[in-house]
């Protein structure tokens, strides 16, 4: 009989091979446009000396360390993530960083044995929206949790409130000539009720959803245009192979209107979403 597929092969496989060199390349870039939303989500935690802590996606691991700061000499933190190249460079930032409190593990957050009651809080900076089973994943979570443990993540609103993907997203199919594919499995969280539902199925209570809007950026153009190349919109627009350098060029055009003195900024739509073990 042929084994059981592998749950999350599909984004095990994407995380690896297409989204870990872009990350990688790009951290610089993508750290100025997604720390700032992060921070809130770690104000939500509110992390204390002495703690220990899960970082659910952790990527590259810069909210990883960040945390890792926060709970001191007598915490620590975990770092959990499915793609291995993502992971390595996290090891190397945390050995750069010299902070020994932190750990980094390959493991899918979605079935990955944590061990029970172990930890005191989970982050995640938009590392839990590509679960295959949602309510699987944050009840496996829940169960590392202490009682009253407490969860806080970062996600994205639905494509059409981001900025960030809609204005390039729309400029580059205004040249291609066809509606954008439907959002992918990164809006995942879009809609609270949806939110709610999993994670009160997956066991958690006191769930609190509030929106975060802000603009951020501050790249030059070449550099945002870099993250739209090498990134989700890049991958849509080569698809259409004979117009993907019109696209691109129009996109450019486009992001001009957002051009300022500190550099291009657009808005992010997230929710923070807070919520704990009973
Ligand atoms: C959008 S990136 C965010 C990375 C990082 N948190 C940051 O903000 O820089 C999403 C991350 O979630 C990870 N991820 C996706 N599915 C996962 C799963 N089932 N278990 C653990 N990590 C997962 C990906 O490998 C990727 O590193």
């Amino acid at each position: 009989m042929a084994d059981a597929p592998k749950p999350n092969a599909e984004e095990i496989a994407y995380w690896t091979e297409v989204g870990a060199p872009a990350w990688i390349r790009l951290q610089a870039a993508l750290e100025r446009e997604v720390a700032p939303l992060g921070e809130r989500a770690m104000d939500a935690l509110a992390p204390q000396p002495g703690e220990r802590l899960i970082d659910v996606g952790c990527g590259c691991g810069h909210a990883t360390l960040e945390l890792a700061r926060a709970v001191g000499p007598q915490g620590s933190v975990l770092g959990a993530d499915i793609s291995a190249p993502m992971l390595a460079v996290a090891r190397d930032h945390a050995a750069a960083a010299n902070l020994p409190n932190v750990r980094f593990i390959e493991a899918d957050a979605q079935t990955f044995d944590f061990g029970g009651e172990q930890f005191d809080g989970i982050f995640s900076r938009f590392g839990v929206m590509f679960f295959e089973d949602a309510i699987a994943a944050f009840a496996n979570l829940g169960r590392a949790l202490k009682p009253r443990g407490r969860l806080a993540f970062v996600c994205w609103r639905t494509r059409d409130e981001v900025e960030w993907v809609t204005v390039p997203l729309q400029a580059a199919f205004r040249t291609i000539g066809t509606q954008p594919p439907t959002p992918s499995s990164t809006f995942s969280f879009a809609e609270p009720d949806h939110t709610r539902s999993v994670l009160s199925h997956a066991g958690f209570s006191d769930i609190a959803i509030s929106p975060l809007d802000m603009r951020t950026g501050g790249g030059d153009l070449d550099e945002v245009m870099e993250i739209f190349r090498m990134g989700g919109v890049g991958s849509l627009v080569r698809k259409h192979p004979d117009k993907a350098e019109a696209a691109f060029a129009e996109i450019r055009k486009t992001l001009k209107d957002y051009e300022t003195p500190d550099g291009v900024f657009l808005g992010a739509a997230c929710w923070i979403v807070t919520a704990r073990r009973p």
